[in-house]
């Protein structure tokens, strides 16, 4: 079972420019379970049951071991790995900050979450996909999730962890996103990030999720304004910068661009080198009817 996801994984070195500061990290993928079925999840066509062997994530840990660099414990649902606290801990003084992106089910179990409380330098990354149990279950196809994740941000607010989480920005949540952002804050979320919608999955995705580029513009732009209304810190991620050139500061640019493409209206944009730029197949499927590339 383990060769398989051994062979598959891919060590990787990536920086993400965040407020002008730069971050490298090293991504280590330890499992492909998950407990939960998103139908727009990039990664649905890897789905198995396969976790790297904890002897094999230290031999990498320790090939990779860099007190400069984060390291990301990717996968599917991180926390599923049955060795995932030994890896947390393993990792712990070897980089600078350890962090994972989770759908924070694990995270209802206070025990789970008083446990995290002992691990220093940990960013934490939740994801939410709408502001109620219908909207977030029908995205998850997996009932009680919502009810699970908004336990785990209750956990971790009640235990006074910092923690961010991401929305993946869809035609279902898309009108819901400061509502989201109203939930967010009563957990006290440290910061929020938005995410573009890449529609890679070889398997299963659903073209209808994805918004307009036009529509997208005017509703990144309002959630935005309320962010700043409400005093939460926020980021842009997997989306053009002239989708919100206004906001250009706060969007991420990642050193992995395998999935994205500039096209010939960014030649001459102010932001051609600060930028992503668009998700090919996003493009491709005509999403992006028009481009508003920023020349001066
Ligand atoms: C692949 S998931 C793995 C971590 C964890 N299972 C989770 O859902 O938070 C990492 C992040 O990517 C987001 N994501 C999944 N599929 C995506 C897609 N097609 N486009 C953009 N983001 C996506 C998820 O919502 C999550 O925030
Ligand atoms: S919880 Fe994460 S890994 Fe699991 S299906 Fe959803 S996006 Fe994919």
């Amino acid at each position: 079972m383990e060769n398989t996801i051994f062979e598959k994984q891919k060590v990787m070195n990536i920086y993400t420019k965040r407020n002008n500061s730069c971050m490298n990290y090293f991504l280590v993928r330890i499992t492909e379970k998950c407990n939960n079925n998103c139908i727009f999840c990039s990664a649905a066509h890897v789905r198995n049951n396969q976790s790297l062997s904890l002897e094999n994530i230290k031999n990498m840990v320790d090939a990779n071991a860099d007190k400069k660099k984060g390291i990301e414990i990717g996968g599917a649902e991180p926390t599923l790995h049955k060795g995932f606290f030994k890896i947390l801990e393993y990792c712990a003084d070897k980089f600078k900050v350890i962090t994972f992106t989770t759908n924070a089910r694990m995270l209802c179990y206070r025990k789970f979450v008083s446990d995290l409380k002992k691990i220093p330098n940990l960013c934490i990354r939740c994801s939410i996909h709408g502001p109620n149990q219908e909207i977030h279950d029908s995205l998850t196809r997996t009932k009680g999730s919502f009810a699970q994740t908004i336990k785990g941000f209750a956990n971790l607010s009640e235990m006074k962890i910092p923690f961010d989480v991401n929305i993946v920005i869809t035609k279902s949540n898309v009108k819901y996103l400061s509502k989201t952002v109203d939930l967010l804050n009563s957990y006290n979320v440290s910061g929020i990030y938005f995410s573009g919608f890449m529609p890679i999955s070889k398997k299963d995705i659903d073209l209808k999720l994805a918004v307009p580029f036009d529509e997208l513009k005017a509703k990144i732009r309002d959630v935005l304004e309320y962010c700043i209304k409400l005093n939460i810190p926020f980021y842009i991620e997997k989306l053009p910068v002239c989708i919100a050139p206004e906001f250009s500061d706060s969007f991420i640019v990642e050193s992995y661009k395998g999935h994205f493409t500039k096209v010939k209206e960014c030649i001459g944009c102010i932001f051609i080198n600060n930028c992503m730029g668009i998700c090919k197949k996003y493009f491709e499927e005509g999403f992006f009817t028009e481009i508003f590339p920023v020349y001066k």
